[in-house]
């Protein structure tokens, strides 16, 4: 949420920050600002909505040229959507310039002390105060910005980037961090600030990822980072493995179209290097024991969103696989409702993002309570994986567009495969068998190539669908997770109401939704080796039809069953039906963006979100 760009060397700041503004909008657009220092002047542009708007704004009113800049697009927490409300927010003497992504908590009390003292605020925002704070400090620190930042920060409570520039320090960006991200971009002659490396990578891979409460002083040539008390801190540099391409569209037309194409190359690239020549699983880089997984009594996932769907899925694995209990909660509920976990509780945070902050807070939970967290996360260096005793990197590369994708794809494969290497260490299964479900993971990657055929096909569905009042999804097993994540991409992109059920707990109260035409998406299981489950579900959609409803079914190539009940028949590949999450989802991604597209909304960028939710 709100994305921060900080630049200072020898380019034109403008352009290096508004390109990295651009690159980060996926983080929030409500709205978009600049500020420059220039011939110890500073300057400051500002436009509600998105970063074009500020663009059109620097056309009509340019700011002067300079070398050292900030930029933030905002995703709104206190105070509207408004030109008054956006960041960069300025001191009264005009000198300090602030960017903040976060929400500090104790910024009421701040503002009555600061407006006791005389001090005008302009803004609603929490994030005001810290530059009225920075200039009333500066002149008691000999104008030094970051021992003023450090005294600051000190008196902050919540999570909280900060970038700031001040006037009369004309070389100087500074950056303080606790529980929001920032890292580091660290070039020839010039250094960077951002949320993400997306921002500079165009620039530089050399990176540096900033600790819990540091504040960070970057000159052209240097770059200082201390904790909030000034004590020189250790920081972990590292090279970024992606490069700038990554992050462009690449001839789609939007991120989210390029993203679903990248999934077979993303679920190859995770399962990459784990599996040896046997079909033995080697995930020795989590940095979790063969002990400690043999101590484990119980699994508990906490994620949000989409990655709460992987975590559904996860539970059907681990347990059929494992024979270990397994629950899966809402990270944003588990936090605050006592739960049970334990040193033998090994708890699974799975995150895209790596910066959720409803995830971060639930995995500090469970480790005041002395459970081991285990992070499946898709951002090196980022919070999570930070704070967890053990990491298992999904490669699905730069997730841009705000619905995720392949980054889910990703979380179910990694899900599967820490699911299997339980299994093996502790020695639920024969070795035999886990290579079998290995051998069937490996061909997933060309399935999921295949399931992209019904690109066009799920295109047009969407154009004849694209005026019903609410669609609804039902699955069963581990179609249920995907009906459920269905239904989420539905309505984060098509603004429509979209439900998803497990499909027998319809006869229990949902059916009663059911009239004349109704479209009912239906993920049919595979009918090998689970019929019972298949017929189940099989019955299901009559039911469902024979209440009027329109019945779109996704169903396995071969399975003739279904034909009789379909209105619509998508086929799949076939494939265990454990694993068939990997290939029934993305059918409903292209039909969400769709239909998206067909009522004329934002693909890449839906109202009201943010890719990344770093507040709680
Ligand atoms: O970065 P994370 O995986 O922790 O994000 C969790 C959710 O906010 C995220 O999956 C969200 O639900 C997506 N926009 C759904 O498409």
């Amino acid at each position: 949420m709100c994305g921060i760009v900080g630049y200072v060397g020898e380019k034109q700041a403008l352009q290096v920050v508004v390109e990295g503004l651009r690159r980060l909008e996926y983080r929030g657009y409500d709205s978009a600002g600049v500020a420059v220092v220039a011939d110890g002047v500073l300057d400051t542009r500002k436009k509600a909505g998105k970063l074009v708007n500020l663009e059109t704004l620097l056309g009509a009113d340019p700011l002067p040229q300079s070398t050292i800049g900030i930029g933030h697009t905002r995703w709104a927490t206190h105070g509207g959507p408004t030109d008054a409300n956006a960041h960069p927010h300025v001191s009264e003497d005009g000198k300090v310039a602030v960017i903040h992504n976060g929400i500090i908590e104790n910024f009421a009390e701040l503002r009555a002390e600061l407006s006791a003292a005389g001090v005008t605020l302009s803004s609603e925002t929490d994030t005001e105060v810290v530059a009225h704070l920075l200039a009333a400090v500066l002149p008691t620190v000999r104008m030094d910005l970051a021992e003023a930042m450090r005294t600051v920060c000190r008196r902050l409570s919540g999570a909280f980037t900060l970038v700031a520039v001040h006037s009369d320090v004309p070389d100087v960006v500074v950056g303080a961090r606790r529980n929001s991200p920032l890292v580091v971009g660290r070039g020839q002659g010039e250094n960077f600030l951002a949320s993400d490396v997306a921002a500079f990578i165009a620039h530089t891979r050399s990176a540096i990822e900033l600790g819990q409460d540091q504040v960070v002083e970057l000159r052209r040539d240097s770059v200082v980072v201390t904790d909030f008390e000034g004590a020189p801190a250790d920081v972990t540099e590292y090279e970024v493995t992606w490069d700038a391409s990554a992050a462009e569209k690449g001839g789609y037309e939007t991120f989210m179209a390029k993203e679903i194409a990248e999934q077979p190359k993303a679920v190859s690239d995770t399962l990459l290097g784990r599996i040896g020549p046997t079909g033995r699983l080697q995930l020795d880089e989590m940095r979790l024991s063969e002990n400690d997984l043999r101590e484990i009594d119980k699994v508990v996932v906490i994620a949000c969103g989409t990655a709460y769907h992987a975590g559904l899925v996860a539970k059907y694995a681990l347990e059929h696989w494992t024979r270990v209990p397994c629950e899966v909660e809402l990270a944003s509920e588990f936090r605050y409702r006592d739960p049970v976990v334990g040193p033998r509780t090994l708890i699974l945070a799975i995150s895209q993002s790596g910066e959720t902050m409803d995830t971060i807070m639930a995995l500090r939970y469970a480790r005041e309570q002395g459970s081991k967290v285990l992070a499946i996360c898709n951002t090196q260096g980022s919070t999570i994986p930070r704070e967890s005793d053990a990491v298992l990197y999904t490669h699905a590369g730069p997730e841009v567009a705000v619905a995720s994708t392949k980054a889910f794809l990703t979380q179910l494969v990694a899900c599967y495969l820490v699911a299997l290497y339980v299994a093996q260490v502790r020695g639920n299964k024969f070795g035999d068998e886990i290579a079998a479900v290995v051998r069937e993971l490996k061909d997933m990657p060309q399935k999921v190539d295949l399931v992209l055929d019904t690109t066009e096909e799920m295109k047009a569905l969407a154009e004849e669908l694209k005026d019903a009042p609410s669609v609804l999804f039902i699955g069963r097993h581990v179609g249920f997770p995907v009906a459920l994540e269905g239904a989420l991409k539905l309505k984060e992109l098509a603004y429509m109401h979209a439900e998803g059920f497990a499909a027998g707990e319809l006869k229990h109260g949902p059916i009663a939704l059911l009239e004349e035409g109704v479209p009912v998406i239906c993920i049919v299981p595979s009918p090998a080796g689970r019929s019972v489950l298949h017929e189940k579900i099989v019955s299901n959609i009559q039911e469902v039809r024979a209440r009027g409803a329109r019945t779109i079914v996704i169903a396995e190539e071969g399975d003739e069953s279904v034909v009789p009940y379909a209105d619509h028949l998508v086929r799949i590949p076939a494939c265990p039906t454990l694993l068939q999450p990997l290939v029934s989802t993305v059918p409903l991604q292209v039909f969400a963006a769709a239909m998206a597209a067909a009522k004329g909304h934002d693909v890449d960028q839906p109202r009201n979100l943010a890719k990344s939710v770093t507040v709680e």
